[in-house]
């Protein structure tokens, strides 16, 4: 069997520092970016986006996901996240996870420090016994008509 070329994993870190850059978090002052990539190889950038009223602030990665979406694309490849964080790997919060998880389990996270090093997992390991959309197309004991 060939090898993958992965030629593509540090540039798509290197943009998900590049987002990071537009971070607005004036709350937190924790900057994060991300950067999805689609099978098709375009890039979607994202940061996280702080408001005023702190519960509606936005994670990088959904707003990257938000962007893909919006603009025709669910088939994704991978997604890398940024961070300022010195000695660690950002890792993405439970809400982001299962945002990811909506389009699929089989694809790869990077989780990244800012010297550019990484640790690559799959949604699945970042979110295992998931429930996702096919769980809603399952049989059921009990079925309601009028959601009732
Ligand atoms: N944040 C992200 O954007 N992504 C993550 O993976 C971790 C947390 C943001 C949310 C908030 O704006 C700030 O980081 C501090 O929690």
């Amino acid at each position: 069997i060939e090898e993958e070329n992965e030629d593509w994993i540090k540039p798509l870190i290197h943009q998900s520092q590049g987002a990071k850059e537009f971070a607005y978090c004036p709350y937190s002052k924790f900057r994060v970016g991300a950067a999805l990539l689609a099978h098709d190889g375009t890039v979607f950038t994202g940061c996280n986006v702080e408001n005023a009223s702190y519960n509606l602030g936005l994670c990088a990665e959904r707003t990257a996901i938000a962007k893909a979406v919006s603009g025709g694309y669910r088939s994704f490849k991978a997604i890398a996240i940024a961070s300022d964080l010195e000695d660690q790997f950002v890792s993405p919060c439970g809400g982001c996870r299962q945002f990811m998880r909506e389009f699929g389990d089989h694809w790869s996270v990077y989780l990244s420090k800012p010297d550019g090093s990484y640790k690559e997992m799959t949604i699945e390991d970042l979110l295992p016994v998931s429930f996702g959309p096919e769980d809603l197309k399952k049989k059921r004991l009990f079925t309601t008509k009028n959601g009732s």
